[in-house]
């Protein structure tokens, strides 16, 4: 049973700040159509991506978007209950019982990507582990309050340089500028 390489995407402001009161500080729309973008993209057409993300985070998502749709969202917390998700939502107890989860037959054949989407002790048990691979980071160039972080980026971690596949210059929506960027782990 091998386990699945995953990749974590986040967007953190000047502040390392991602949420506030559940939901994301900002409205970038374009941001978030590449966050869907980049999370949903497959090559073999009959597989989809998973995701992987906190209670919190699940929660903060507007209640007509959630699920996330064409991905298998994964949900950890270890106080709510199967029956407190809709049907397609897998509930694990801890991000092993998920990584497990996704390694087993059943699942792994259907899926493609792992994506890690937060919140903060969900990206921390993350880049921590060894089947950690990079960081979609987009970097929101303003302060915003926030209650939620993005923990810090440990020293394995090394920025990528011109990746192909990311623009490269600096994003501007609404007065507000960001820029992707993608970190590896060595
Ligand atoms: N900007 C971004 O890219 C981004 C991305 C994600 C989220 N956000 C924002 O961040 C905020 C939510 O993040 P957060 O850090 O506060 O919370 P979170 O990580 O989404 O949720 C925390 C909850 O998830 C469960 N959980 C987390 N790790 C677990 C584990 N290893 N095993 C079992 N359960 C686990 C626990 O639920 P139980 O208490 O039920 O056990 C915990 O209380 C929201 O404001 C959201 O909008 C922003």
């Amino acid at each position: 049973m091998s386990q699945k390489k995953f990749s974590l995407i986040a967007a953190a402001c000047e502040n390392m700040g991602i949420g506030i009161n559940g939901s994301l500080p900002w409205r970038l729309k374009n941001e978030l159509k590449y966050f869907n973008q980049r999370t949903t993209k497959i090559d073999d057409i009959s597989k989809k991506n998973a995701l992987i993300m906190g209670r919190k985070t699940y929660f903060g998502i507007p209640e007509n978007k959630r699920p996330l749709p064409g991905r298998l969202n994964i949900v950890l917390s270890a106080t709510s209950k199967q029956s407190d998700y809709p049907a397609g939502v897998l509930l694990c107890r801890s991000f092993d019982e998920a990584i497990a989860k996704l390694a087993d037959p059943s699942l792994s054949e259907e899926i493609e990507n792992v994506w890690i989407v937060g919140g903060y002790s969900v990206y921390k048990e993350a880049m921590a582990s060894p089947l950690c691979h990079r960081i979609y980071f987009t970097e929101i160039k303003a302060s915003f309050e926030c209650d939620a972080f993005f923990p810090n980026i440990p020293d394995d971690f090394k920025l990528v340089e011109n990746d192909d596949d990311l623009p490269s210059e600096v994003q501007e929506e609404n007065g507000l500028k960001y820029q992707y960027k993608i970190y590896e782990k060595l």
